[in-house]
């Protein structure tokens, strides 16, 4: 018997055995591997938001206390992860974005998810109503450096619909459970981005376009009516290679130089303002 695997799920729904939570459980019948499956409800964690002081890149320290630094370390000690959240109105919960923004701390070097397989899930109750909820997953993981095995949407609105005389869905999680830990690469399909995966682009103009996912951009074209993406790695990107997660956190951290030297100017610029309007 091979060696278990510690799969961490992060639930971003707060109903009990909603959509999210079943399709998790779903999908980790079907791991081929043995496993052992912790299950993270992100809603019930406290987790507050970042207040944007930097303490954490020039400290290794966050001054924030609550739930952060157990979820990310359980993350860390994770073999693989799934990150499932319902849609809500057209996004992922927003107890992603609070979470991710604290996530400032990987520049501290604290904790390390890169290379780590992730399946991301979206659960929505109507089609074409999940909005940017996949890409919110999707963008979370990048910037993470994890390996997203696979990312798909399923659709349901009631507690447990999404299984509801939905034989394709069943067989989509089943498919997915084998696709977490397996070792075949990733195929994506011809209209999507060819580094990433993911099939939302902004257009830039003339045929020029950038993946929202991961930040690089290039070109569309259609060829006997198929849309394609020819997208190349930025250079200036600034978390998609491990170098250019590293790079960026050697500027983030060399901000405190830059602050201390332009101290005076910057008040200069701020103060004025001071005393304007009335906070609630
Ligand atoms: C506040 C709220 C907003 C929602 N917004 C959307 C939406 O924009 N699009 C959609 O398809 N479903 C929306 N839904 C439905 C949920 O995404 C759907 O019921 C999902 O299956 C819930 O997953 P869960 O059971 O894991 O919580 C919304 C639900 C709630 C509670």
């Amino acid at each position: 018997m091979g060696e278990i695997k510690k799969i961490v799920a992060l639930v971003l729904s707060p109903r009990r055995l909603g959509n999210s939570e079943i399709l998790v459980k779903e999908i980790c019948r079907h791991l081929p591997q043995p496993h052992e499956l912790q299950l993270i409800r992100l809603t019930d964690k406290q987790i507050k938001p970042c207040k944007g002081c930097y303490s954490c890149l020039m400290t290794g320290k966050c001054p924030l206390d609550d739930d952060y630094a157990e979820v990310a370390g359980a993350l860390s000690g994770a073999d693989a992860l799934i990150i499932a959240t319902p849609t809500y109105f057209l996004g992922a919960n927003g107890v992603l974005k609070v979470f991710q923004d604290r996530c400032l701390q990987l520049f501290s070097g604290k904790f390390d998810l890169r290379g780590k397989p992730v399946l991301n899930l979206v659960t929505a109750g109507l089609p074409h109503e999940a909005g940017i909820s996949e890409l919110m997953l999707n963008s979370f993981s990048l910037i993470m450096g994890l390996d997203i095995r696979a990312s798909e949407i399923f659709f349901g609105a009631l507690p447990g619909e999404i299984f509801l005389d939905n034989e394709e869905q069943l067989g989509r999680a089943a498919a997915l459970g084998k696709q977490l830990l397996g070792d075949e690469p990733r195929r994506f399909k011809p209209w999507t981005c060819p580094l990433c995966g993911s099939d939302v682009v902004q257009l830039l103009g003339g045929n020029r376009v950038l993946c929202l996912a991961c930040r690089n951009d290039g070109y569309l074209s259609l060829a006997e009516g198929q849309a394609r993406l020819a997208i190349e790695i930025r250079e200036d990107n600034i978390f998609f290679t491990e170098e250019q997660t590293r790079r960026h956190g050697v500027w983030l951290k060399g901000m405190k130089e830059r602050f201390l030297s332009l101290k005076g100017e910057l008040a200069a610029i701020c103060k004025p303002y001071a005393d304007e309007g009335e906070w609630l």
